[in-house]
């Protein structure tokens, strides 16, 4: 979908401050934009997120529950916004599950395609920045503060770097993902990720 912008990378790799950047600059440029996340972005996918990141449950359960979050995301926010003429800019989406379900569990690609078929076939992001840091190196940065407290992020080391290894697959077979390193100083990560939004037309 044109206008549609997916941020994605592992734990604590710094999109929240990255998306505000782009926050900052979109405003300042005057391009209307809506800021959302994934799991949430509408009150009955927020109370999906908090149902997935506390309480135990199975991959595929968990899997089933992240899809479900996105199609009400998409049906009352996503689309709504898009056919207004705004950017949408989402903190996580469809990838996320590819990275974390599919690669991570191994649950497989297939699986979750087939789960996610509404996002997939209405609603596909127009570019997917991918902020690149291995999730062992963002925890050194980070010196082993646990930025949000939840059951995913609490996984053992060897699913992060699962994820990461995931991410990476993707970004190597599909178009829409543009890579940025996340670079230790923040301005320059910023400046990288706005230039290929430029290159790409997405953003002025
Ligand atoms: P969040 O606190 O938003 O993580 P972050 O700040 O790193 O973006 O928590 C969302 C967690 O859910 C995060 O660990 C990634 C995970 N997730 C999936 O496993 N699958 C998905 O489809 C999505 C959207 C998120």
């Amino acid at each position: 979908m044109k206008g549609f912008i997916v941020f994605e990378g592992c734990e604590g790799v710094g999109k929240s401050t990255q998306l505000r950047f782009l926050q900052e600059y979109l405003e300042k440029t005057g391009q209307a934009a809506v800021f959302t996340r994934e799991p949430g972005g509408t009150p009955l996918a927020e109370e999906i997120r908090q149902l997935i990141l506390t309480k135990p449950m199975s991959a595929e359960t968990e899997a089933a529950l992240f899809a479900a979050a996105r199609c009400d995301h998409i049906d009352n926010l996503i689309l709504p916004s898009l056919k207004e003429g705004k950017l949408v800019v989402c903190d996580r989406y469809i990838d996320s599950s590819l990275a974390y379900q599919a690669y991570a569990r191994g649950l497989g690609e297939d699986f979750i395609l087939k789960m996610n078929d509404y996002a997939v076939k209405t609603c596909m992001p127009e570019a997917v920045v991918f902020l690149d840091l291995n999730p062992l190196e963002s925890w050194r940065r980070k010196k082993g503060k646990v930025i949000e407290n939840d059951r995913i992020e609490g996984e053992a080391d060897a699913f992060h770097l699962a994820v990461y290894d995931g991410y990476k697959k993707l970004a190597a077979k599909c178009d829409r993902y543009l890579c940025v390193e996340s670079n230790i100083d923040k301005s320059v990560t910023a400046q990288n990720v706005l230039n290929a939004l430029r290159e790409r037309g997405i953003v002025k």
